[in-house]
């Protein structure tokens, strides 16, 4: 079969687990050439191994996205050894469960740090020497769109990425470049998916799919926007959540009774 993004630089931030690494692994098959980044060496080494198994080509590289001078340095390492970056997955994120009564000041910076500095100092960077064809997909959240109880600073957080990517769309359309966010439901398997189901155990049975997502779900939408197809889509939030927020009262309510088993 044909590889979409064969010689393709990708980066990733976050890659090192759950959903980053899916996509890691995803844009690798796919032939890109793939730096993942993360804040963990030892689990970015680990799905660099992987990648190579694969007999891809990829590059290990241990940056705190919060960090300014760190993101610069691993745009120039990616630069030098793999080549332009035209792929970026701004994907770094932490979970966090307080309400906001007993919410620190640091939780709230510390939120928007990873979230929100760490995509504006990777796009900022990487938007100056991209080209037509190039990709930025940053990982949102339904929370970012709808809000989640426990989670002010997330969803603030979330929602910021999904105003930022509008406008750097429209900033940088004329240049063939699109900007997209992926707002995933309830995923699964991964550090941030399983606090959540540990605040709320029996979720999934309100699914309307009746599964959490996994990681290959938001990877599969990831690969596809960062092909060469996909240019006229832009400045989009894209929902992958099983068909969740369609389930307003109303229908969750319907949903419950179509479920019940015939007397
Ligand atoms: N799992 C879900 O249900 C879910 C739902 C909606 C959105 N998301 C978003 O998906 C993204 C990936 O989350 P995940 O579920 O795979 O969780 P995860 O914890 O498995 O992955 C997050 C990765 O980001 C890295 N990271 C954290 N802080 C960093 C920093 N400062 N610098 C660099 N790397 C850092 C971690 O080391 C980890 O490898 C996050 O942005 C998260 O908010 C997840």
């Amino acid at each position: 079969m044909q590889q979409i993004l064969t010689g393709r630089v990708a980066l990733i931030t976050g890659a090192a687990s759950g959903i980053g690494r899916a996509i890691a692994l995803r844009l690798a098959r796919e032939g890109a050439l793939v730096s993942v980044v993360d804040v963990d060496p030892g689990g970015a080494e680990d799905v660099v191994r992987e990648i190579r198994e694969m007999k891809g080509e990829a590059l290990a590289i241990q940056c705190d996205v919060c960090n300014e001078e760190q993101v610069n340095r691993a745009i120039e390492e990616t630069e030098k050894k793999l080549g332009r970056i035209g792929i970026l997955v701004n994907n770094a994120g932490i979970a966090g469960a307080t309400f906001l009564a007993d919410m620190s000041t640091e939780e709230w910076l510390r939120m928007f740090g990873v979230h929100c500095n760490g995509m504006f100092f990777f796009s900022r960077a990487a938007a100056k020497s991209m080209k037509e064809g190039d990709r930025i997909i940053s990982i949102s959240s339904v929370d970012g769109l709808r809000g989640r109880i426990l989670g002010t600073h997330y969803s603030a957080a979330k929602g910021a990425i999904n105003a930022f990517t509008a406008t750097l769309a429209l900033e940088v359309a004329h240049r063939g470049i699109t900007v997209n966010a992926i707002a995933p439901g309830q995923i699964g398997g991964t550090a941030i998916g399983n606090m959540m189901m540990e605040v709320a155990p029996d979720f999934r049975k309100e699914i309307p799919v009746l599964r959490c997502g996994e990681p290959e779900d938001i990877a599969e939408l990831a690969a596809f926007l960062a092909s060469p197809k996909t240019g006229y889509i832009t400045g989009q939030t894209i929902v992958v959540d099983g068909g969740a927020s369609l389930a307003h009262p109303m229908n969750q309510f319907l949903l419950r009774l179509m479920r019940q088993p015939e007397p």
